[in-house]
């Protein structure tokens, strides 16, 4: 028998139910609950886990509680939401993932561990790996975006980055892969709503990035608080139990969500705690997070015989057995030297920072800013706002130590006059504000509108049901862009938000979502051209509310859309097409594509194919280029969507320089699932596509031919 066997055997059943239960502290809030007795719990064994503390010295008072005063001396497992960042905060998950670059998304992920297990944190409630392709949902933030092989590849790099190579690492953390699975799709966007999804696409879109994590070695996954078509994720036998444990092999922890557990009842599907102890468990979730269910309704449902001891047990040997690899048992305060954030952390998040924005238009050559500027008016609720830079999630992270878009400009430009008014407030309605910024904007050279969402408008409970700029925003840039005068836009937001007037009018808008600690340096690095912008949406743009999800591997219809004529795919009163698609970003260099190749034309299944093209910088600016590689069944036995990604690849390019570019494509890497959702290569012409984004016009093609 080894340590933990030996420790098994020795529990009480109050001690074994204490094990899967992880109780909250009060440092940040994240859901209801009242913290009862925290530290008498850890002491009788009754909390094995704690969520929602970090800190060395409060960590290790807990931990110390557990290890010397408890009876059986078993470390604690701390929680904690570490999504973008600890104490340096990066660019939130859905602005990184617009950088496409799995090796940044790795080391913004390592030094959140670093910082984290420093603090004492063991587990991060993060990789959010959920697919997401309704801006109404306010997690969507929290995403790697619309698109499933993005998703796999963010969810295989994240957990990579906060595991590190083992978790006994000082600097390594448990990643926890969640929300398992579908809920971006929830009903309408709005949070915590049904979903009802296909298992097509359940097994096309919202699973993959699971299987990813789990294939990257994730020690832990969370089941989501929807329901899919009745069966509420946290009592999900069939996925939980059946394609998570069984047919992707994980076996490692299961933790419900916040309170999830005592849900169940408001799900309507069981009629009391024990029950609801019982369906959770037998679903394999093994650790409560908050809820108490398994606190107070294991022992009733042990004795009811909805569970038996033997089950309980796995779940008990699967926490320890973590608690183990981690070290802590050997090392229950973990050895790593708190650090808060170092100067390279600052320096990676600035360039996260900067990668992340994404130049949506530019209109007039208002960008990167003249030299010979000598005032600028920066005008808006969000110039000022550092606390806002740091977004949803930000753990650690002190809003004084996050650089506004003013400092940011301010230190750039030191010779530049640069004032500031906010002229509206996002919360309140009032307009008499504007007067002043119109009289900051009309003297000055060039105008700066700050403006969209604050940080709480979006992440958990930040569902919207209209996507426009909230508040009198609208007015305040309405007014500035009447005087005429050039306007640059900079839009901090959790989501695409829709504001066709906006992109028509002003010279050039840039999305800067919520970039983190160093946002303001990374503006004025995109602004004064320091550095050339090069992030991508990772989300279609939609230009109404009406329109989604909108998203752009979207099936074919029998009627495809064609302008003015009625009877066939799009709306009335709006065109179909997005306002900026899937992948979009400019740059201060103009990229082109040519003279797309695929070798052979004929292949067999068990093949691989050469796709080549070449890239040519036709501007006289140095920049960096993404190109992506889409491919399309056009005749499937289940029809396929108009565009798959399969390849990215980002490449910098000297002034007028052109550059080869390729892919090996293995012909099993095009499969899909077949009517019995087995992965199959149905022989056929498969066509290929290469393009700066997922704008159809932009695609260059060619089609090979596979054969069995
Ligand atoms: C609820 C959220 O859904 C989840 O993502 C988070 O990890 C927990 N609360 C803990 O804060």
């Amino acid at each position: 028998m080894g340590r933990i066997e030996r420790l098994l055997a020795g529990m009480t059943l109050a001690e074994k139910i204490g094990q899967l239960n992880m109780a909250a502290s009060f440092r940040a809030v994240t859901g209801p609950g009242a913290r009862r007795d925290l530290e008498e719990g850890i002491r009788s064994g009754r909390v094995g886990n704690v969520l929602n503390l970090w800190g060395r010295a409060p960590v290790h008072a807990l931990q110390r509680l557990a290890v010397e005063h408890s009876r059986l001396g078993i470390p604690l497992l701390m929680g904690l939401d570490v999504v973008h960042g600890h104490h340096t905060i990066f660019p939130v998950p859905l602005a990184e993932a617009g950088l496409f670059d799995p090796d940044i998304w790795e080391r913004t992920a390592r030094v959140a561990a670093a910082e984290a297990a420093a603090d004492g944190v063991s587990l991060t409630f993060a990789p959010m790996v959920d697919v997401a392709r309704d801006p109404r949902w306010g997690r969507m933030v929290e995403s790697p975006g619309e698109d499933a092989w993005v998703a796999c590849a963010f969810a295989a790099a994240k957990t990579r980055g906060f595991q590190g190579r083992e978790l006994s690492g000082a600097s390594s953390v448990v990643a926890t892969a969640k929300h398992l699975c579908g809920y971006g799709a929830v009903n309408a966007g709005r949070e915590y709503a049904s979903v009802d999804l296909s298992e097509r696409t359940l097994h096309e879109v919202y699973l993959p990035p699971f299987a990813a994590a789990v294939a990257a070695g994730t020690a832990a996954v969370m089941p989501a608080f929807i329901d899919i078509a009745g069966v509420p994720m946290t009592a999900n036998a069939s996925l939980l139990q059946g394609w998570l444990r069984e047919r992707q092999a994980f076996d490692g922890l299961l933790i419900s969500d916040y309170n999830a557990i005592a849900e169940l009842c408001a799900h309507g599907v069981v009629a009391d705690t024990a029950e609801a102890a019982a369906l959770a468990l037998t679903a394999g979730v093994d650790i409560d997070m908050a809820s108490e269910v398994y606190s107070r309704g294991l022992p009733e449902a042990l004795a009811r015989g909805l569970i038996s001891q033997a089950q309980l047990d796995v779940s008990v040997l699967r926490v320890l057995r973590l608690k183990e690899r981690l070290g802590l048992f050997d090392d229950p305060y973990r050895s790593a030297q708190a650090h808060g954030s170092t100067v390279a952390a600052r320096e990676l998040a600035r360039d996260a920072a900067r990668r992340a924005i994404v130049l949506l238009t530019h209109r007039r050559a208002v960008l990167p800013l003249s030299a010979q500027l000598r005032t600028i008016a920066l005008i808006g609720p969000l110039a000022q706002a550092s606390k806002e830079m740091l977004g949803p999630w930000s753990a650690a992270g002190q809003p004084e130590e996050a650089v506004s878009i003013l400092e940011g400009l301010r230190a750039a430009l030191p010779r530049c006059r640069i004032e500031s008014v906010a002229g509206v407030d996002i919360d309140r309605r009032d307009l008499r504000g504007i007067a002043a910024a119109l009289e900051c904007s009309r003297a000055a050279d060039l105008t700066i509108l700050c403006l969209g969402e604050p940080a709480s408008m979006s992440g958990e409970g930040g569902s919207r049901a209209d996507l426009s700029l909230p508040g009198d925003q609208q007015a305040l840039a309405e007014a500035a862009l009447d005087l005429g005068k050039p306007l640059i836009v900079l839009l901090t937001c959790g989501r695409p938000l829709t504001a066709p007037w906006l992109f028509e009018r002003a010279d050039a808008v840039l999305v800067t979502w919520f970039l983190g600690s160093e946002a303001g340096h990374a503006i004025a690095d995109v602004l004064t051209g320091k550095f050339n912008p090069t992030g991508k949406l990772a989300v279609t743009w939609p230009r109404h509310v009406g329109q989604v999800p909108l998203f752009y591997g979207q099936r074919p219809t029998g009627r495809p859309a064609k302008a003015g004529e009625r009877l066939t795919s799009s709306y009335l009163d709006l065109p179909p097409t997005p306002q900026f698609p899937f992948a979009h970003g400019l740059s201060y260099s103009s990229f082109s594509l040519h003279e797309l190749r695929c070798e052979p034309r004929i292949v067999k299944t068990s093949e691989a194919i050469e796709v080549s093209l070449w890239l040519h910088n036709d501007s006289g600016v140095h920049g960096e280029a993404t190109v992506f590689l889409f491919v399309h069944d056009p005749i499937a036995s289940i029809s396929r969507p108009l565009l798959e990604l399969k390849g990215v690849r980002r490449i910098a390019l000297g002034a007028a320089e052109r550059a080869a570019v390729s892919w090996r494509v293995p012909v099993s890497s095009l499969a899909s699932l077949g009517a019995e959702l087995a992965p199959v290569v149905e022989p056929g012409r498969f066509e290929i596509y290469a393009g700066l984004s997922a704008d159809a016009d932009g695609l260059l093609g060619c089609s090979i031919e596979v054969v069995p």
